[in-house]
């Protein structure tokens, strides 16, 4: 692993009219590491990705990527510069062919000029719906899409926002050895997720954030032994 981080985010602050969706974040994600960003729903998981990808900006707090301040940098800047991200709730252009989406994806980054739509399509096993308007897709497919889509920009940090939900158990594996392959190639990663399954597989190490801040730093196996991380999910509710 390289010393120097890729992206540090240093107490991070979004404020949705009175409310702190997030309250102070930090943490540091260097090239090359998978690390899980966990909590109950509405911790602020989806809202910390939205402002590092540039969706939002933040109100207080500093992010620096690749050795310069991006907080308030708009996405289509941040794409460029090598930050995208999936979603939560995919929305592929529903009209156009899945082969389509990722060359619409593909123009709005900065890709090398060796890259090849097919062979990214082929690789996620997206090849045989390419022609198919991304309607048809079922919802695991539309999420390997969004990854498609996002991996399309060529990315040095990955945002991955549940990308393993609803996805069964052959699928799951399928996913998690992906995104092991693109860290293993020097890719940051950052993945949300509930499943704690799947952030076993895929992570290096976790944050678990609660109530827009983060409370614990260390492997999931530490984190499993927290007094604090079990109170917080144990008493969590819903989460999926
Ligand atoms: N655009 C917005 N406007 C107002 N409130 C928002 C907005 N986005 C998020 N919030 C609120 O901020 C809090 C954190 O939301 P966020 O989506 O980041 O949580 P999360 O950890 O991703 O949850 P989940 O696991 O359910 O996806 C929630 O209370 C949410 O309702
Ligand atoms: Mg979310």
């Amino acid at each position: 692993m390289s010393p120097d981080p890729l992206l540090t985010v240093n107490g991070l602050v979004k404020r949705f009219g009175g409310f702190r969706a997030l309250d102070g974040v930090s943490f540091n994600l260097h090239p090359g590491e998978v690390l899980g960003l966990v909590g109950p729903n509405g911790s602020g998981k989806t809202t910390c990705i939205n402002i590092i990808c540039g969706l939002y900006a933040p109100d207080g707090g500093t992010i620096t990527y690749d050795g310069r301040t991006i907080g308030g940098e708009k996405s289509h800047r941040l794409v460029k510069a090598g930050i995208n991200r999936t979603f939560q709730s995919p929305r592929p252009f529903l009209s156009l062919t899945v082969r389509e989406n990722v060359e619409v994806a593909a123009h709005y980054g900065d890709p090398a000029p060796g890259f090849d739509v097919d062979a990214l399509l082929s690789h996620l096993e997206l090849d045989r719906y390419a022609h198919r308007p991304a309607a048809e897709l079922n919802s695991a497919q539309q999420k390997t899409l969004d990854l498609a889509r996002a991996m399309a920009t060529e990315p040095k940090l990955l945002l991955v926002d549940e990308l393993a939900a609803g996805l069964n158990p052959a699928e799951l594996n399928r996913m998690a050895e992906r995104l092991r392959a693109l860290a293993d190639g020097g890719m940051a990663l950052l993945v949300v997720e509930h499943l704690m399954g799947f952030i076993d597989k895929v992570t290096d190490r976790v944050v678990v954030m609660a109530a827009g801040k983060e409370f614990f730093g260390g492997t999931l196996a530490s984190a499993m032994k927290d007094p604090e991380v079990i109170r917080v999910f144990l008493g969590g509710g819903h989460h999926g």
